[in-house]
């Protein structure tokens, strides 16, 4: 394949991680019994006839199943994607990886690797051998994505749909069509193996942590509490007492908490500790903030105000 002026292709790097685009099942028709990140990313390039002969180098750096994605892993990934992005003859990378946490590792390299090439998060809702897989046409679309002209930015690619990775969510635990954009829509549509742009590729500076994220063992605990019917401050309490430096508050609607959490969260403030209130709405985030409220996370999810709470914390720390 040309590039649209006529030179050669760039290269497009493959980094593995896991998640069910690289799992096995003993049943083709099972999709919930399988393992994860059992392949690496040679076999999972291997498997799509569409990309043999294009210029692809594919590393594996995990075999997680999502669900156990950690901090170092984050950093090694954020850092062999920076090292491959800054090499002249790479066009793009691509990441697979496992749906569940998907749109945290998204954020986490969205704040931190802040490319401007493209880094194309990609992945799967069917194991790779389920009777109809949908990873490989998903590491096509994301290659192609990868290689397209004028593409940049954290992207993830499922269902021929282009999210920016700051906004994608995971909406669906099980059927193929399980992503969304949330009110920013996607950015592109993947179709036939042309890109077709409905808005501008996302860019945005990294977080300023980002430069100095040493050692993710040394980072500050940060986690997250649900406000629901019949919250107790001590959920807020034992996580203060076990060190967390960062709280995350997934409230209700428009980011209000129980009672019951924000007497808690007040005598962890009072504590030093950093607590922000998020909304556990799917869509709409936190629109506004009451003088008396505690800060708001504004349109980040919970698990996108974790990262970025635990960013501040690093830089603060640094
Ligand atoms: C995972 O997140 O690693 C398992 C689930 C999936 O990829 O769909």
């Amino acid at each position: 394949m040309q590039s649209t002026d006529g030179s050669p292709p760039g290269v497009v790097v493959i980094l593995g991680t896991g998640g069910t685009i690289a799992g096995t099942a003993a049943n083709a028709a099972s999709h919930v019994g399988y393992q994860a990140g059992v392949l690496g990313a040679d076999a999972l390039v291997a498997a799509v006839p569409a990309l043999q002969g294009w210029p692809l180098e594919a590393e594996t750096l995990a075999r997680l199943d999502s669900c156990d994605m950690d901090h170092a892993t984050w950093v090694r990934l954020a850092d062999r994607a920076a090292f491959h992005l800054a090499r002249p003859e790479v066009a793009g990378v691509v990441v697979t990886h496992g749906t569940d946490t998907l749109e945290e590792t998204a954020y986490f390299l969205h704040r931190t690797v802040a490319p401007a090439k493209p880094l194309v998060l990609t992945a799967a809702m069917r194991p790779a051998t389920a009777l109809s897989p949908d990873g490989p046409q998903n590491l096509f679309d994301a290659v192609t994505v990868a290689r397209a002209p004028g593409a940049r930015g954290v992207l993830a690619v499922l269902g021929g749909v282009v999210h920016a990775g700051a906004s994608l969510r995971k909406l669906h635990g099980y059927r193929v069509d399980a992503f969304g954009s949330g009110d920013e829509g996607p950015v592109a549509l993947v179709e036939d193996g042309q890109v077709r742009t409905l808005r501008g590729w996302p860019a945005a500076p990294a977080h300023a942590a980002a430069t100095r994220l040493g050692d993710a063992a040394t980072w500050p605990v940060v986690d997250i509490v649900t406000s629901h019917a019949g919250a107790r401050a001590a959920s807020v309490d034992a996580l203060v007492a076990a060190g967390a430096r960062g709280l995350v508050i997934a409230g209700t609607g428009n980011g209000s908490v129980h009672a019951e959490l924000s007497g808690a969260a007040r005598r962890a403030q009072s504590a030093g500790v950093c607590v922000w209130r998020a909304s556990r709405c799917l869509l709409g985030g936190v629109v506004g903030a009451p003088a008396d409220a505690l800060p708001s996370a504004g349109t980040l999810t919970p698990v996108q105000a974790r990262v970025e709470l635990l960013l501040e914390l690093i830089a603060a720390s640094r």
